[in-house]
């Protein structure tokens, strides 16, 4: 399973990719704006600083909402480095976008994806990753974990090659639960990743191993 960070935070995005087990970044326009980044000249140089400090796919989100607007937006954000993924909103000029971006060899994320349906269709447009959004799922007393599990069946009993990227991950048992349905890909915060490697017995146990040492070596 590849590990996103769901950040547009450049400290973040830096000790994540230190860890050595960042694959991608995804972001959208809230988290852009929680970073006060505004205005295109600025928003395009921080995706570009983004895409320099990490090797793998780096989703940068269109504004607009008519079919022509998002592909205009999809193709200048392409362009600006290899390792970009344009993110369409789960509308139907979307879709009408994803398919055409797709027909033009750029990779694309669907994202706002809250049911197997809007997969399916993503799925069949040709979109690179689909982005279900677990955690908002979860806030509205939806299974947002089951949404992940239906559309992986649904793409290994299709064959479709879409990836299944679970979004709005709140915690660690969210990476858990989503590598045991068999996400392809989750994008999380840096604070839950971290928190994959926690574990008090971790702690008690080289606590004791540091003890024991400097009892024979001082
Ligand atoms: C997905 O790519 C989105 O950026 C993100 O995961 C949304 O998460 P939230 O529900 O925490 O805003």
């Amino acid at each position: 399973m590849k590990f996103f960070i769901d950040t547009a935070n450049i400290d973040q995005i830096k000790e994540a990719q230190d860890l050595g087990v960042l694959d991608g970044v995804t972001t959208n326009p809230s988290l852009m704006a929680k970073e006060g980044i505004s205005g295109e000249e600025n928003i395009i140089n921080h995706y570009k600083k983004i895409c320099e400090i990490v090797d793998g796919d780096v989703s940068a989100e269109v504004i607009s909402t008519d079919f022509e607007g998002m592909i205009k937006e999809g193709e200048k954000l392409a362009a600006l480095h290899p390792q970009i993924v344009v993110k369409i909103p789960m509308i139907k000029e979307g879709i009408k976008a994803i398919k055409y971006l797709t027909e033009k060899g750029i990779k694309t994320n669907c994202t706002l994806v809250f049911s197997v349906g809007q997969a399916l269709l993503a799925a069949k447009a040709g979109a690179t990753y689909v982005s279900p959004f677990i955690g908002r799922l979860d806030d509205v007393s939806t299974d947002g974990v089951e949404l992940i599990a239906q559309i992986v069946e649904m793409n290994s009993y299709y064959g479709f090659e879409t990836q299944v990227l679970a979004a709005s991950i709140r915690h660690t048992m969210h990476i858990i639960q989503c590598m045991e349905v068999g996400a392809d890909v989750a994008t999380c915060p840096l604070s839950a990743i971290l928190g994959l490697a926690n574990h008090p017995l971790t702690d008690i146990g080289l606590e004791k191993f540091l003890a024991d040492y400097k009892k024979v070596n001082g």
